[in-house]
């Protein structure tokens, strides 16, 4: 059984994904680490991310990477979006997770495109959103519990930046499958949301 959870940042889909692979005995794979992973890479490089080609040449690197910490920054996340729109990149990195998708038994992935093109076969999909602003206060008051300073104005720009960029490129954009289920986090709790997401799963297998 493959598990699809997509969704914008902030939106809880990683906090659900999480509690699916937990609930069902699955592995899991959290996408966006990846292209966190490659951003990384670039930034230590210093290479421009911009140059598409100089970005797929540092796409192969070890699963190792994708546990360092330093990877869950903002900075790597707006980055990670900045590369992530490559074609070439998107291409680099997609066998990686077809394998991840594909193991026996199964598992769960999240990230931007796992519905509609890493694994369009998934036996559940799932859409997981929140209104920007909720998504914003969520995201700021994490910041502000890490010692952060910065506005919750400032946290929302960077957010709809995000949005935008993954929502209108050419290759993958972020797009809600048409098999997938919706599910809006806005006013729900975690327990509430992982609850729901638990539910609609259930009821697709
Ligand atoms: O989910 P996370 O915030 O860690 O993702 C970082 C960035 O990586 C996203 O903003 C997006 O540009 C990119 N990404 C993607 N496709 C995925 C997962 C992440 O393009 N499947």
């Amino acid at each position: 059984m493959i598990i699809a959870v997509d969704g914008p940042a902030a939106s809880g889909k990683g906090t659900i994904a999480r509690a699916l692979s937990r609930h069902f005995g699955l592995p899991h794979l959290d996408t966006g680490l990846l292209y966190r992973a490659v951003a990384q890479r670039v930034m230590a490089e210093g290479l421009d991310p911009t140059r598409e080609a100089d970005v797929v040449a540092v796409c192969d690197f070890e699963d190792r990477l994708l546990e360092d910490p330093a990877l869950r920054t903002d900075e790597a996340g707006k980055l990670a979006s900045v590369v992530s729109a490559h074609p070439l990149v998107r291409a680099a990195l997609l066998q990686r997770q077809r394998r991840f998708a594909q193991q026996p038994g199964g598992a769960v992935l999240d990230g931007r495109d796992i519905g509609t093109v890493i694994a369009p076969d998934a036996e559940v999909k799932l859409f997981v959103k929140a209104t920007p602003m909720i998504r914003a206060q969520r995201r700021h008051s994490e910041l502000r519990a890490h010692g952060s300073k910065v506005s919750l104005d400032k946290v929302l720009g960077d957010i709809r930046a995000r949005d935008d960029r993954d929502a209108r490129r050419t290759e993958a954009p972020m797009r809600q499958a048409a098999d997938a289920a919706l599910l809006d986090t806005s006013f729900l709790s975690i327990d509430a949301a992982v609850q729901r997401a638990i539910g609609l799963a259930e009821a697709r297998i």
